[in-house]
């Protein structure tokens, strides 16, 4: 028996609201079916049960939208979320660099990983692009966890030859490394692989025009880094380099800023990087927990959509405070309207889904619940708490939303399929897990 029905209330965005476009879809009483994980059709279950005559169905109580997408997060640093009291700089040195030293033993970064991506799972995340660590085993382990739950998941070797005692490669070496875990990992099954220098400081001028050669000689990678995150890591970069005009022409120098590079942050960028992004192709992971967290600024959302710059979601862990992107979807409202912006619901939903699967060119595949595309989503209930049953009753479906983003967290989560199969159950019900 190879297709499978799903039955209920289903939600999501083809497009991003801002755009102006009717993006919203969603089906009330809808139908999904399903063959080997793809999705082959959608629409009204009136209509569709009637073209499946005899399809078995399962009936999913709650809200089913695609799986959450997290454009930035941190798998090495799953076990220092809450660490206290710095701001970026300070923040690495003290509590990130030594917890990422532990990543040269293979066996500590497998388990890590394991862990990380069974709380994805519960967090209703099905994708996700991946800072791993400077040990190119670090990679391998992510890819063969990613790989046992047959999940969609882009990750790369931090490139850092400036990084601290223990923590460094060289400029040939992070190169060759990355090679070599192009060819072993890049489009096998799921799994993608990103150039990944960590920040513009860590890497020298060489190493940053490897990683450009990089890109170069695999155009179907990513670039994936930080960018403009801190005032003081803003100073630092602007004098180490001075010819540069802002930081992210700091890392345009190197051939760094493509239609597939996705920035990190980009708290506190000038018109002129925002207006470099927009043209190239390039484009933001927003990681609203992150910068509160870390006293790192808001990010500026219309100054953005002003420049129709591409905008994902990201948890930051482990400088985010929640791998849920509800959660982050609801400290992106709160630190929009910081900046006179009042982020929609749907327009949140967006950047949790297709907005940062389009970000991470990933939208063929994931991210809008679309015929053709995977059958990896989320079942999410908005009765989770007592709270939750409480500001839900009677509401519409924009405020039920709303409620899930300010409330919600990895409680709302009932279930998450991947490629149509349960991959988490909240409540024990459907699979072990
Ligand atoms: N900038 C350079 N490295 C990091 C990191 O690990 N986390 C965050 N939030 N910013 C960074
Ligand atoms: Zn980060």
């Amino acid at each position: 028996m190879s297709l499978q029905g799903f039955r209920g209330e289903i939600l999501s965005l083809s497009n991003d609201p801002a755009e102006g476009c009717d993006a919203v879809r969603h089906d009330a009483d809808g139908l999904l079916v399903v063959e080997h994980g793809r999705i082959v059709a959608r629409g009204s279950h009136a209509d569709l049960s009637l073209r499946f005559p005899g399809l078995a169905v399962e009936r999913l109580e709650g809200l089913i939208v695609p799986g959450f997408i997290d454009a930035h997060v941190h798998y090495p640093q799953l076990d220092c979320i809450a660490s206290h009291g710095e701001q970026l700089l300070d923040w690495l040195e003290r509590h990130i660099f030594p917890a990422e030293q532990a990543f040269a033993d293979p066996a500590h970064a497998g388990a890590v990983a394991g862990a990380f991506l069974d709380e994805l799972l519960r967090h209703g995340t099905t994708s996700a692009l991946v800072f791993g660590t400077v040990h190119a085993g670090s990679v391998d382990a992510f890819f063969e966890a990613a790989q046992a739950r047959e999940l969609r998941m882009i990750c790369g070797k931090v490139l850092m030859d400036l990084g601290p005692d223990g923590l460094r490669d060289t400029a040939d070496s992070g190169a060759a490394e990355s090679k070599a875990l192009i060819a072993r990992w890049h489009r096998r099954e799921r799994l993608g692989y990103a150039v990944t220098p960590r920040f513009a400081l860590t890497s020298s001028d060489a190493q940053l025009e490897s990683a450009g050669q990089l890109l170069a000689d695999h155009p179907t990678v990513l670039l994936h880094t930080h960018l403009a995150e801190n005032t003081r890591e803003i100073a630092e970069v602007a004098a180490r380099f001075p010819q540069a005009a802002d930081y992210l022409d700091a890392y345009d120098r190197f051939g760094l800023v493509t239609e597939r590079s996705v920035f990190a942050h980009g708290v506190h960028l000038p018109d002129r990087s925002c207006a470099r992004l927009a043209e190239s192709g390039a484009g933001v992971a927003v990681c609203p927990s992150s910068n509160l967290f870390l006293g790192s600024g808001m990010f500026d959302f219309a100054q953005a959509e002003r420049h129709g710059v591409r905008l994902g979601l990201g948890s930051d862990i482990g400088a985010g405070t929640s791998l849920s992107l509800l959660h982050n979807a609801g400290i992106a409202y709160q630190a929009g309207l910081f900046k006179g912006y009042r982020l929609d619901p749907f327009r949140a939903l967006w950047l949790a889904t297709g907005g940062s699967a389009r970000l991470l060119h990933i939208d063929g595949d994931v991210g809008m619940l679309a015929e053709g595309q995977e059958a990896d989503f989320v079942v999410l209930d908005d009765k989770a708490t007592p709270l939750l049953a409480r500001r839900t009753a009677r509401a519409t479906l924009e405020e039920r939303l709303f409620a899930l983003q300010v409330l919600g967290d990895d409680r709302a989560v009932r279930r998450t399929y991947v490629m149509g199969q349960c991959a988490w159950d909240r409540d024990g019900l459907r699979c072990a897990a």
